[in-house]
């Protein structure tokens, strides 16, 4: 029996943010290559968006690539980003056939140049679907991503567009790439880290939060259905006592 038969139709997460970890030690673990790893990390990134898309999620984040990423030698950078426009080419097609958008959030401008001009095609191209979006996070950090956001408010604050008094968590949201998608009501992260690693922090503030020791390319639908499962369980309070519910 699937666990796909478990999960409660009406109580699906809208939202699904996944930090994909564990490819570098999946390879290791076979005797091979990191950029192996990464490469069978695609088989599953494939999983996750069919799972969401056949589940009716509205939106998938996968966090591909930090800010802090480009700390790594330049060997396994150069490879991650021939991966990411190798993937992007080969299932652009399928994407679109889905009715799947594609979005990304983070410091685009600081990838190479061929990887923006596709990047910037497959989000234009698949802009008009209407099904899942999934948005990739790349060159993302939370750090980065709220600092950029006040420097842009204070922009338009000096240019007198809003008041000090208009300053509240919408309209500071706003400025986040996140704008206009909802906050994931669960986050899920592989390889047995218990940690954000700067993904998401004002998104994720009441967010639930998933890990399991699964690694990365060994994540598979049942996987996504196991996480949706215990999600489900959980009794979501905002700071108030069950019996308000
Ligand atoms: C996640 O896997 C993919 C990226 C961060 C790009 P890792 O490459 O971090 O794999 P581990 O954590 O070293 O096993
Ligand atoms: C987080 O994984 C970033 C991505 C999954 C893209 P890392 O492997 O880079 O995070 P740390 O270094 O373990 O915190
Ligand atoms: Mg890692």
């Amino acid at each position: 029996m699937s666990l796909k038969d478990s999960i409660t139709k009406n109580n699906i997460p809208h939202h699904i943010a996944i930090i994909m970890d564990g490819n570098g030690r999946w390879a290791k673990q076979r005797g091979t290559q990191r950029i192996f790893g990464h490469r069978n990390g695609v088989k599953a990134v494939r999983e996750a968006i069919e799972a969401s898309a056949e589940l009716g999620v509205k939106y998938l984040t996968l966090y591909a690539f930090s800010t802090e990423n480009w700390n790594r030698p330049k060997i396994e950078v150069d490879a991650l980003m021939s991966l990411l426009i190798n993937t992007i080419k080969t299932e652009t097609e399928t994407l679109i056939k889905n009715n799947i958008a594609l979005k990304t959030i983070g410091d685009t401008q600081s990838l190479p140049k061929a990887v923006q001009k596709k990047l910037h095609e497959v989000v234009e191209h698949s802009s008009k679907c209407t099904g899942l979006t999934v948005i990739l996070a790349l060159s993302y950090s939370s750090r980065w991503e709220i600092t950029n956001a006040a420097k842009r408010l204070v922009q338009d604050f000096s240019d007198k567009k809003f008041a000090v008094e208009d300053i509240n968590e919408d309209r500071f949201s706003s400025y986040l790439t996140t704008d206009g998608i909802p906050d994931p009501e669960l986050m899920i992260r592989t390889s047995g880290e218990y940690r954000i690693s700067n993904f998401m922090m004002w998104q994720l503030a009441y967010t639930e939060l998933y890990f399991t020791a699964t690694l990365w390319p060994d994540f598979d639908k049942e996987e996504l259905y196991k996480a949706i499962v215990d999600y489900q369980k959980r009794e979501r309070r905002y700071g108030k006592i069950s019996e308000q519910l």
